[in-house]
């Protein structure tokens, strides 16, 4: 299982990834730039990622702690998302993000 995650350079990196972790764990097990102060429990907003297009409709649907916190995040998107709260599977096997500003 792989993500693909897009740096702030514009550089892709494919990472593989278990089923279970959250995506923001892989990312900075990887040795990737993302904060992720609170360490995944949706409350920092500094694991904050865009998803390609082409994944927006088939990732879970963000829940209201997640989409509260987003609000305090900056550079929001439509495609962004908090990485802790994505939860690796096989269905989101070749998903692609690209690292987003955290301020
Ligand atoms: Fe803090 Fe995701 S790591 S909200």
């Amino acid at each position: 299982m792989k993500i693909i995650v897009t740096d702030f350079d514009n550089k892709e990196h494919q990472l593989d990834a278990i089923e279970g972790w959250r995506v923001m764990e892989i990312i900075r097990d990887h040795g990737l730039p993302i904060k992720a102060e609170c360490g995944g429990a949706c409350c920092c907003a500094t694991c904050h990622v865009y998803v390609e297009d082409e994944w927006l409709d088939k990732i879970p649907v963000a829940r209201d702690d997640e989409l509260d916190m987003l609000d305090e995040a900056v550079d929001v998107e439509d495609s962004s998302r908090l990485s802790c709260q994505l939860i690796m599977s096989a269905a989101l096997d070749g998903l692609r993000v690209k690292l987003a500003p955290t301020g």
